[in-house]
C-alpha cells in the first residue's frame, strides 16, 4: 500500500461498532491489576501470558480471556480498562464507539453490576467531557450460559437502563444458536433496546439468518459466512443489515488462513453494509488502524474502499440521525481534499 493511502486509512474519521471492552485488557494492565486485586495468575510473566495467545479457533481463546477478566474487581479497573482503550481509540481517530460488556463474566465472580457498568460509563463520560469523543455500551449476554441466566442479567441491568443502548450476543457461537435467546430478545425489543448478535463467525449463514429473523437483530457482528449463502447476501444488501467485520479477529481465530484470504471486499462488491473493527484488540494484535492498515497492505482495497468503510461505520451506528449525518458530513470533507 503506499504511504498516501496509509496516510488516509490512518487519520480518516471512523466509529468503532465491534469492541468487547474485556478484549482490550492488555497483558501490562493485567499483571497491574492483579497486583493491586491480590489476584492470583496462571502465568509468570507478561511475556509468558502474551506466548498463550496462539489460538486455534474461538474457544480456545474465550478460555484464556474470560481468565485474564478475572483480576477485574473495582469500579477503578473497569475504568482504567476502558480509559485505555479510549485513548487508543482517539489515536486511531475513531470519533464514535459503541463498546460491548460481558456482566456475566464479573457478576458470576461475585462483582456487583453496578461496579462493572458504573467504571466503564465514567470512563465514556471523561472522553466526551475531554475531546468531544461519543460512545455507547451494549451489554452482551453470554450464549453458552442459559436463557434464565440472561433474563436474570436483563433485572440486574434495568436500574441502569440510561447508561447502555442496547443488548448484543456473543461468547462461543457453535452449538448455542440464537433461537436460544429469542424470549430474552423480545423482551429487550419491548423495552426499546437496540438488538445485535454475533453470528456466521464460525458458526454457520443459517445462524445470521435465525438472528435476523428470531432475534430480529439490526446488526450483525461478524456475520463473514453470509457469502456462503447468495439469497441470505442478497437480503443483507437490501436491507442494508450492517455486518461488523474484524479482520485481525477472523485471521487469530483461523475463520481464515492468511489475511490475503479475506473477504471483505468481496462483501462491499455484494453491496453489504460492511465495518471494520477490532473485536479483541489486546489479543488479537491491533487496534482500529492496524486493523485496517493490515487489511488495506493484504487486499486490494482503494481510497473508494476506505471512504465507503469510514461511511459504513458511521451509518451502521446508533447515533441519533443529525448526529450520524453530521460525522458523515466529516468523513466526505476529509475525502474532498
Ligand atoms: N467475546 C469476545 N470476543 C468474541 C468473539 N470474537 N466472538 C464471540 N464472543 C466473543
Ligand atoms: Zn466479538
Amino acid at each position: 500500500m503506499d504511504s498516501t493511502l496509509r496516510n488516509i486509512v490512518q487519520k480518516m474519521p471512523k466509529a468503532e461498532l465491534h469492541i468487547h471492552i474485556e478484549g482490550s485488557l492488555e497483558p501490562e494492565l493485567i499483571f497491574a491489576l492483579a497486583e493491586r486485586n491480590l489476584v492470583a495468575l496462571n502465568y509468570a510473566s507478561v511475556d509468558e501470558l502474551r506466548r498463550a495467545y496462539a489460538f486455534t479457533d474461538l474457544q480456545s481463546f474465550l478460555d484464556i480471556y474470560y481468565a485474564g477478566a478475572s483480576v477485574l474487581l473495582t469500579e477503578q479497573d473497569f475504568f482504567d480498562m476502558t480509559w485505555a482503550y479510549l485513548q487508543r481509540a482517539k489515536a486511531d481517530h475513531v470519533l464514535h464507539t459503541e463498546i460491548f460488556f460481558d456482566p456475566q463474566t464479573h457478576t458470576t465472580r461475585g462483582v456487583a453490576f453496578s461496579t462493572v457498568i458504573d467504571g466503564i460509563h465514567r470512563a465514556l463520560r471523561e472522553a466526551r467531557a475531554r475531546w468531544g469523543m461519543s460512545g455507547a455500551l451494549i451489554m452482551c449476554f453470554l450464549r453458552h450460559l442459559s436463557e434464565e441466566d440472561a433474563f436474570a442479567t436483563l433485572e440486574q441491568a434495568l436500574p441502569y437502563r440510561d447508561k447502555f443502548i442496547g443488548v448484543g450476543l456473543d461468547s462461543s457461537e457453535r452449538g448455542n444458536p440464537p433461537e436460544k435467546f429469542a424470549r430474552v430478545f423480545a423482551r429487550c425489543k419491548e423495552l426499546g433496546l437496540h438488538l445485535v448478535a454475533h453470528a456466521g463467525e464460525e458458526g454457520p449463514p443459517a445462524y445470521i439468518e435465525t438472528a435476523l429473523d428470531v432475534l430480529q437483530v439490526e446488526r450483525i457482528d461478524h456475520g463473514v459466512r453470509c457469502l456462503e449463502d447468495a439469497a441470505l447476501t442478497r437480503r443483507l444488501a437490501r436491507d442494508k443489515i450492517p455486518l461488523t467485520v474484524c479482520p485481525l479477529s477472523n485471521l487469530k481465530l483461523r475463520v481464515i488462513d492468511k489475511l490475503s484470504d479475506h473477504n471483505l471486499l468481496q462483501l462491499l462488491d455484494a453491496g453489504l453494509v460492511a465495518t471494520i473493527n477490532s473485536d479483541d484488540p489486546a489479543y488479537f494484535g491491533g487496534y482500529m488502524n492496524d486493523n485496517f492498515v493490515q487489511t488495506f497492505e493484504a487486499l486490494p482495497l482503494q481510497r473508494k474502499h476506505a471512504q465507503q468503510l469510514a461511511r459504513n461505520s458511521f451509518f451502521a451506528s446508533f447515533l441519533d440521525a443529525s448526529t450520524k449525518q453530521k460525522y458523515l458530513d466529516e468523513v466526505d470533507t476529509f475525502f474532498q481534499d
